[in-house]
């Protein structure tokens, strides 16, 4: 890929730009020059990588507010057609365009400016599944068919309950014309192409599902476990490094119960004092990320300090902390990221889904890859500590989810070694590239 240069545009999300930059990274090692585009003051911290270069563009003074993705793509159309034109003149004309799930516009400057173009889906093969199987113009199932007292089949996945449909896909949710325009491009154009975060091993039946003119490469996972790996942010900040660092360093092997929700969700209070009183009930070393959300929850986090057996911080690395010896199981919401970094350190799960993918990602984490266990909720969407303390006693005790364990661990290794499937894909896109550029 020596000489082509690859312009890749996420939203600063954490979820979105984390799997972004690991993406850059891998095609900056493959001899490519990369452009990494998002929103202005977008990244904290900017990891400095031979090929990488950073271009920010305005994300229309929306943040947060409803209209927003129509106001970055308002903002970001004009601004990236202008920096195509510009990096054209200067010599450095940009040969592919890589676009963010949340950004389809972006496919419409490709096009406008004759640059081929891909769609980087952040998350499962399965999830893009749903999506496909949902909106594709011929037999699709359609959003407005689901029954929220029934299931939908899709070809690939276990029945999935309306609850465990992503979100963002249902009819009530904005995003779903977005994913649904996603389809449509691919539909229209044969030549478009999608990059999924996922291995072939891990997802084979969702992958399959998906027919081949619609053309997926899976060249995940991006993330490699490398404790030291470059950390990107939009907002936080690992400053705590040192001293968690430290502090697993001093507990035994697979001792400690990490717990965290990811880069959005806030609990409910209730919530986390179930998971609380689960984990002083049970007595294990707990490292837990509450995010600063300005909640004024400085009482709480030194109570869960001085009363448990345990170590709060406000933010991590958590590659490198799902990759210490220390750690014995992820208390995750099942985000798609978590997931693939938790099979990538071969750590076992208990899925406390909120929303968006998360219910179905821990159904396959429980039904079909057995890696973890699905916390079930109760009435009031409250995973009890009872309930919290059974699943700790499932995935602490060792036995067959560790062995599944270490197997999808080895399966993620070898996906993306020399000759591995996601190896292979990458390598296969490409080609592809020097064909349609
Ligand atoms: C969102 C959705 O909620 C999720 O369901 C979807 O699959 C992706 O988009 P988010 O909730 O942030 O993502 O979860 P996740 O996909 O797990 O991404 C969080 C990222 O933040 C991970 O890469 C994780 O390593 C990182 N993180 C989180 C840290 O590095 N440190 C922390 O303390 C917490």
């Amino acid at each position: 890929m020596n000489n082509y240069h690859f312009l890749l545009v996420s939203l600063p999300h954490q979820s979105h730009i984390n799997p972004t930059f690991r993406l850059a990274t891998k095609l900056t090692r493959a001899g490519a020059r990369v452009t990494l585009a998002t929103t202005i003051n977008g990244l904290k911290t900017l990891p400095s990588v031979p090929g990488l270069s950073y271009h920010f563009f305005s994300d229309g003074g929306a943040a947060g507010k409803p209209n927003y993705l129509q106001k970055i793509k308002l903002a970001g159309s004009s601004n990236l057609k202008e920096l195509l034109v510009t990096k054209a003149k200067e010599g450095q004309t940009v040969d592919f365009l890589i676009y963010g799930i949340c950004l389809p516009w972006v496919a419409e400057v490709a096009r406008e400016l004759q640059v081929p173009s891909a769609l980087f889906f952040i998350q499962s093969a399965a999830s893009f599944s749903v999506v496909y199987h949902l909106f594709k113009s011929d037999g699709g199932v359609g959003n407005s068919n689901i029954d929220p007292s029934g299931t939908v089949k899709i070809p690939g996945l276990p029945l999935l309950r309306y609850s465990e449909v992503p979100s963002f896909l249902l009819t009530t949710h904005a995003l779903a014309v977005v994913f649904q325009e996603h389809i449509e491009i691919l539909e229209k154009d044969p030549d478009s192409f999608i990059l999924i975060n996922s291995f072939n091993a891990l997802e084979e039946d969702s992958i399959e599902a998906i027919p081949d003119h619609i053309n997926i490469y899976t060249v995940g996972p991006l993330v490699s476990g490398d404790t030291e790996e470059p950390f990107v942010s939009d907002t936080f900040q690992d400053s705590d490094r040192e001293t968690y660092l430290r502090w697993l360093d001093s507990k035994p092997e697979k001792s400690v119960v990490y717990v965290s929700f990811g880069s959005l969700l806030k609990l409910q209070r209730k919530q986390k004092e179930e998971i609380f009183q689960g984990l002083i009930e049970l007595g294990y070393p707990f490292l837990w990320v509450i995010r600063n959300n300005g909640e004024n929850d400085e009482e709480e986090v030194m109570r869960y300090t001085a009363e448990g057996g345990g170590l709060i911080v406000r933010w991590c690395s958590q590659v490198a902390v799902l990759n210490h010896v220390a750690i014995g199981c992820f208390v995750t919401h099942c985000g798609w990221n978590s997931t693939l970094e938790s099979v990538v350190g071969g750590v076992p799960m208990v899925g406390c889904p909120q929303n968006a993918d998360q219910k179905m990602n821990a159904k396959m984490v429980e039904e079909v890859w057995g890696n973890g266990v699905k916390a079930v909720e109760d009435g009031e969407g409250v995973v009890g500590r009872e309930e919290m303390k059974r699943c700790l006693a499932v995935v602490m005790g060792g036995g067959e989810i560790n062995r599944k364990c270490e197997k999808l661990k080895s399966m993620a290794m070898e996906a993306t070694a020399e000759e591995g499937s996601s190896h292979r894909n990458l390598h296969r896109f490409f080609e592809t590239l020097k064909r349609v550029s």
